[in-house]
């Protein structure tokens, strides 16, 4: 199914890719969660599968539409989407982290619905970090498990006064350890809930960044052309 050519420049890969945003749960009903839609990563996915690679989308709590022809995984939580990037990932040629994932999450979780009670009091959340998916599957991959050789980050960055958003990412590619961060610069109300975007693929091996401004479908093929020329 799908528009998946027999030949294309990744013919014979496959590729992970994590989108939407993670739901960290409360009680049975409520979350804690963000907005993203997953647009980014389903275009991504429609990149690669019109290059012909063979696509596996994990989807956290996605509202956009996954394209026909990948396989798609159904996640919520931080955990679930590690958990399925642990199982899915091996093998796969590479994994792109276009998901966002929650940084914090409950440390409890009520089994109950939370009711309101009759004191007029209310409750304090207390957090706690999540893993963190990428730089997990980078250690796996250190520690020689079976992981791609080509690990891709996202980052929405603003600058300030101290650094520029492209030497934050910098920062950030170093630390999260993987081949190359794809950066967008969300200042002064860009990005979030709109269509154009403009993105800069950082690489870890020195390569000069490169940049490409346009709606997601742009940021897509740049993504997709320099994963090409890198695997
Ligand atoms: N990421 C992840 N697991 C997390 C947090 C982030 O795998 N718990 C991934 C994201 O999918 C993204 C990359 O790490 O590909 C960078 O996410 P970002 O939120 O920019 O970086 P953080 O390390 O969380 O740093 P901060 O939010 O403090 O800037
Ligand atoms: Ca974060």
């Amino acid at each position: 199914p799908g528009d998946r050519p027999s030949s294309g420049p990744l013919s014979g890969r496959r590729v992970v890719i994590t989108g939407g945003g993670t739901r960290e749960p409360l009680d049975p009903v409520r979350y804690l969660g963000n907005r993203s839609s997953g647009k980014q990563a389903v275009a991504i996915a429609e990149q690669a599968l019109a290059a012909g690679a063979d696509v596996t989308l994990i989807a956290a709590a996605m509202t956009a539409q996954p394209p026909a022809g990948a396989e798609v995984v159904d996640v919520e939580s931080t955990q679930e989407l590690l958990e399925a990037v642990l199982e899915h990932a091996p093998g796969a040629d590479a994994l792109v982290m276009a998901a966002a994932v929650a940084d914090f999450r409950p440390v409890d979780v009520a089994e109950t619905k939370i009711k309101k009670g009759e004191d007029g009091s209310s409750p304090t959340l207390v957090l706690e970090r999540t893993p963190d998916v990428l730089a997990t599957a980078v250690a796996e991959r250190a520690a020689g498990a079976d992981m791609p050789g080509l690990i891709v980050g996202f980052a929405a960055e603003t600058g300030d006064g101290e650094s520029s958003v492209l030497e934050y990412a910098q920062a950030k590619l170093a630390r999260k350890g993987c081949e190359m961060l794809v950066v967008n610069d969300v200042g002064a109300g860009r990005v979030f809930g709109r269509d154009e975007t403009e993105v800069t693929v950082l690489f870890a091996d020195g390569r000069e960044p490169v940049s490409r401004a346009g709606d997601k479908t742009d940021a897509a093929r740049l993504v997709v052309e320099q994963m090409t020329l890198a695997l």
